[in-house]
């Protein structure tokens, strides 16, 4: 595991979205594996602008997301088909053909199975782009007794609902269930970038960079398994989780 520590989240941002552009120059054909949330928002930002100043071109590049809540359609502002086309997707050119975020409506079974269909497609991801849970969840395997390697349909955690709910009017508008990318899929990935900020992460930042279990009960610890994994952090985080380089 790569453990990258910057000045500051904003240069975190940067240095993944460099990341993120030199991958699309070498092969513009490549596949992204991409995040919702708070973290990604500021990368996306940096993407677009790229692309607006003619850096990196996405009209070749593949995506698939890692999850969607269930019971939201795509065009409900919550959705996160609706988060990737409002904070990304409109803004480059990409081709939306070429984009993919699982369904939370239908079938749960045959959504999740068409999940780890698009995952696998034409090989999985050159770059896994995740987000960190306060609990240490990676998409949304939620950290437990037990992981599942399939994608499939998760409950989510009272610590996931309670972190999402301000996205939301009220905590009762989240959705309790989301369909997920499962872990195998994820950890399929060539490359995975790993990026956190905030004090609410220090304890599964510190579970991951500064010990070496690798425990159910926090999911991202399953990155200390892969042979090219990145953790990118700001200062202020490593040192809150105790990280000494
Ligand atoms: P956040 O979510 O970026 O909004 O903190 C991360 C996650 O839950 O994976």
């Amino acid at each position: 595991m790569n453990i990258i520590v910057t000045e500051s989240y904003e240069a975190s941002a940067a240095y993944v979205a460099n990341m993120i552009s030199e991958l699309i120059n070498r092969k513009p054909d490549c596949k992204l594996g991409l995040a919702t949330g708070g973290t990604p928002v500021p990368i996306y930002k940096n993407l677009i602008e790229m692309n607006r100043a003619g850096k990196v071109d996405f009209s070749r590049v593949r995506t698939v997301n890692l999850d969607e809540y269930c019971g939201l359609t795509g065009d409900h502002d919550q959705s996160y088909r609706y988060f990737m086309d409002t904070n990304l997707f409109n803004h480059v050119n990409i081709d939306k053909a070429n984009t993919f975020v699982a369904s939370g409506i239908g079938d749960p079974a045959a959504n999740a199975a068409q999940l780890d269909a698009k995952a696998a497609e034409g090989g999985y991801a050159d770059l896994q782009l995740l987000g960190i849970g306060n609990n240490g969840h990676i998409a949304f395997n939620e950290a437990g007794d037990k992981l599942i390697a399939e994608s499939h349909i998760e409950q989510l955690t009272e610590s996931t609902i309670k972190a999402n709910a301000r996205f939301f009017e009220k905590e009762s508008d989240v959705p309790t269930t989301a369909i997920t990318m499962g872990m195998r899929s994820i950890l399929a990935a060539s490359c995975v970038v790993l990026v956190a900020t905030g004090a609410a992460k220090t304890e599964a930042i510190r579970q991951l960079i500064c010990d070496g279990a690798v425990t159910t009960h926090n999911p991202s610890t399953f990155l200390k398994l892969h042979q090219n994994s990145y953790v990118v952090i700001d200062r202020t985080l490593a040192e809150a989780a105790g990280y000494k380089g």
